[in-house]
């Protein structure tokens, strides 16, 4: 626990206890030795760009998912797309993609000129519904992006029977669910590749954009490599056009400082949730669950809530920052209005985009802290 999640207690204006939603500044202080000594390190050898803090990175992270490889990029969102072309996905083809996810799933499969195809979501998890997702697939379905929606995995051993058995492309968007399990494995061991984000404030930031994929497959992996960084085999030769998505020398090197501390703050992402779960079930509150076979991974600690707004609001008065996640499914999105889904496609993400409330889950936060919000939900609901 950082020494300064205590500072959170002050600055409300009624004088309650304060929860941030996220306290990147006292993870920052916990481990603060060894990220400036990382930042500095690069700064010094001037590997700013695609250099040995990168290589080893890719390692680490590979290893920490116990794949052969893995590929660093620019953020979560080329990591979706460098997947889908490293595949070749063809012009025109449909993915299927949930309506209940982060826009990016869905605009990096727009962006390789293929069509996203939205599915509904789970009531009870609001991962993407794996008979929604069955009955979406036409003769033009090229693949599917299940998303590993809060930091749970969606059941991929079924998804990739599936997929095996009507020959599609499986690509796991893991922005949010870093050292998840599923039947005891992780993102990327049944899939043709896994891709992840380091925003600032996934389960493994960065200090700015930063992405990774995921593969059990060599060529595609050296392909990617290539991709990201212009399709160059050395410095002056380019073996195919690529383009500039590569990940940069700080961000691999702060993230190779924090990845030895993530079980640790896995770990106390999922006792703050079992202490959540406890005491809100017991007073009513509906939380999404944890299926028995999953390491939810708690990006998120998702309520539902009939009136989200009216509870969110008193929270927020009473010093605890909450988050939505997400308030517009993509098919009502401005972006996806020539899908032409009206209100009512999609009731199952739609209800959950009314209801969801994403109560603060950072490691930092201390028990004083997880026991106000339990008692001030408690008291609202
Ligand atoms: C589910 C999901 N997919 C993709 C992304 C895109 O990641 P990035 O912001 O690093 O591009 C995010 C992150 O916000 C996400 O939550």
């Amino acid at each position: 626990m950082g020494n300064d999640a205590h500072a959170s207690k002050k600055g409300s204006p009624s004088g309650a206890m304060r929860v941030p939603f996220l306290d990147l500044g006292a993870q920052y202080h916990s481990i603060r030795e060894e990220i400036d000594s990382a930042i500095a390190e690069v700064i010094r050898t001037s590997r700013f760009i695609i250099g040995s803090d990168e290589t080893k990175f890719e390692r680490a992270f590979a290893d920490s998912h116990r794949a052969p490889y893995a590929v660093g990029c620019s953020c979560g969102t080329s990591a979706i797309y460098i997947a889908l072309q490293a595949l070749r996905v063809p012009k025109g083809a449909e993915v299927l993609v949930p309506s209940m996810t982060y826009i990016a799933t869905a605009e990096a499969v727009s962006v390789a000129g293929a069509t996203p195809v939205f599915v509904d979501s789970e009531p009870d998890t609001g991962l993407i519904d794996f008979d929604a997702m069955k009955r979406a697939v036409t003769p033009r379905t090229w693949g599917v992006i299940p998303v590993h929606l809060y930091g749970q995995m969606v059941e991929m051993p079924k998804f990739a029977a599936f997929a095996k058995e009507r020959r599609l492309r499986l690509i796991e968007d893991a922005a949010q669910a870093h050292v998840a399990e599923c039947h005891g494995q992780r993102p990327g061991a049944l899939s043709d590749a896994a891709t992840f984000s380091f925003f600032p404030g996934k389960n493994l930031g960065a200090y700015g954009d930063a992405g990774a994929i995921v593969t059990r497959d060599q060529a595609m992996a050296h392909w990617m490599r290539q991709y990201r960084n212009h399709g160059r085999l050395d410095k002056y030769r380019h073996e195919f056009v690529g383009f500039g998505f590569r990940l940069d020398g700080i961000q691999a090197a702060i993230l190779q400082a924090k990845l030895p501390h993530l079980e640790r703050w896995t770990e106390r992402r999922r006792t703050v949730a079992v202490r959540y779960r406890t005491a809100l079930t017991a007073a009513g509150v509906r939380c999404l669950i944890e299926r028995p076979y999953n390491r939810h991974v708690y990006h998120l600690f998702v309520i539902r809530h009939p009136d989200r707004e009216r509870l969110r609001k008193v929270l927020g008065e009473a010093g605890i920052e909450t988050g939505i996640h997400y308030p517009i499914p993509l098919h009502l999105q401005p972006a996806y209005a020539s899908a032409g889904h009206g209100p009512g496609s999609f009731p199952e993400s739609e209800a959950l985009a009314r209801e969801g409330l994403s109560l603060p889950i950072d490691p930092e936060m201390t028990d004083e802290q997880v026991d106000y919000v339990i008692q001030q939900v408690c008291a609202h609901v």
